[in-house]
């Protein structure tokens, strides 16, 4: 089962990630924690460091970061790598420029970011019970559900028109008999055909429920509700299995500041309208802690999670 953790920027879906993570890990299921967050708090909160290399971090657990920035750079030398043997050195200045652009262009890192998920998902599932993403802010994650539907249709258009080529080609070369073999043998078609069933793949596990869900974290504040109530309507239309809902940071009870009781009475009708809003859905509380997180107070989240 893979789990996205989700959420509004601060609400704590790093500590909400690493405290499921947890509780699943001590429940007896092999364990993969995938970090997307570039300040690098999945380290901090467990002391380790955590690397773009699966490592084992506790009893059933392992964990890897990866970063957007660094697999669009890794991917981009990769292209270099291999252009450098298939065209002439007189061109290769001006496809490195071309690719220079592509790097910093909008949406190459949340490429990169998604190609390395796909190939966590499609090559670490039969290793583990459960695979925890957390994920980056609302906004990113959920144009990174979409990118599937966008990057199909485009590589989609590629390979037709590079059929197209082809065929063209074998024409002028030989009279227009061997376009299928010529289709069947060339690497662009190849690699293109290649990322198609990859994305395909992808699609196919983000909608299916028994392979899928998504958790959202949020806070009892309003407009982290309204994002959350949003967010959760959009993921559903796309066919994206919502659930749970964490409501973290929780105050305590039996405060006697009028400041707080107040503030703890506005919290209880924020939790409410939580309630209200995802009736169909389980919902745990994590209670606001008073230190740092570290892999102590995870461990304390971990078993506030609802089973
Ligand atoms: N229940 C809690 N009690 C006390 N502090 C908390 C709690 N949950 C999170 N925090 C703190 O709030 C801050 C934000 O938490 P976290 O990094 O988990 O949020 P996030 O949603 O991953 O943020 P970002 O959107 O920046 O990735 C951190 O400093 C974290 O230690
Ligand atoms: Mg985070």
């Amino acid at each position: 089962m893979i789990t996205f953790i989700g959420g509004k920027g601060g609400v704590g879906k790093t500590t909400c990630s690493a405290a499921y993570a947890l509780k699943c890990a001590k429940s007896g299921e092999k364990t993969l924690l995938v970090s997307t967050d570039p300040a690098h708090s999945t380290s901090d909160i467990f002391s380790i460091k955590i690397s773009d290399e699966i490592t084992n971090i506790l009893p059933n657990l392992d964990a890897i970061e990866i970063s957007g920035a660094k697999e669009s750079k890794l991917y981009m030398d990769k292209v270099r790598q291999s252009l450098k043997n298939v065209v002439s050195p007189i061109i290769i200045d001006q496809i490195n420029k071309q690719i220079d652009a592509a790097s910093i262009s909008p949406g190459t890192e949340e490429a990169a970011l998604f190609d390395k998920m796909v190939e966590i998902i499609t090559e670490r599932s039969t290793d583990y019970d459960k695979i925890v993403f957390d994920t980056a802010p609302t906004g990113h994650t959920l144009r990174l559900l979409a990118l599937p539907e966008l990057l199909g249709a485009w590589v989609e258009t590629l390979i037709a028109k590079r059929k197209k080529s082809i065929i063209l080609m074998s024409m002028a070369n030989h009279s227009g008999n061997a376009e299928k073999e010529e289709i069947d043998k060339d690497p662009v078609l190849n690699i293109l055909k290649n990322r198609f069933d990859k994305i395909e793949i992808a699609k196919n596990i983000i909608t299916d429920s028994k392979k899928l869900n998504f958790i959202f974290v949020t806070n009892a504040e309003k407009l982290t509700i309204d994002e959350t109530v949003k967010a959760v309507e959009i993921l559903e239309k796309h066919g994206i299995t919502v659930s749970e809902i964490i409501v973290n940071k929780i105050l305590p009870e039996n405060m006697t500041d009028e400041f707080w009781v107040s503030k703890k009475e506005q919290e209880q009708k924020y939790l409410e309208l939580i309630k209200n809003s995802f009736k169909d859905k389980k919902i745990s509380l994590l209670p606001l802690l008073q230190e740092d997180m570290k892999s102590d107070s995870i461990e304390i989240m971990a078993d506030k999670l609802r089973e």
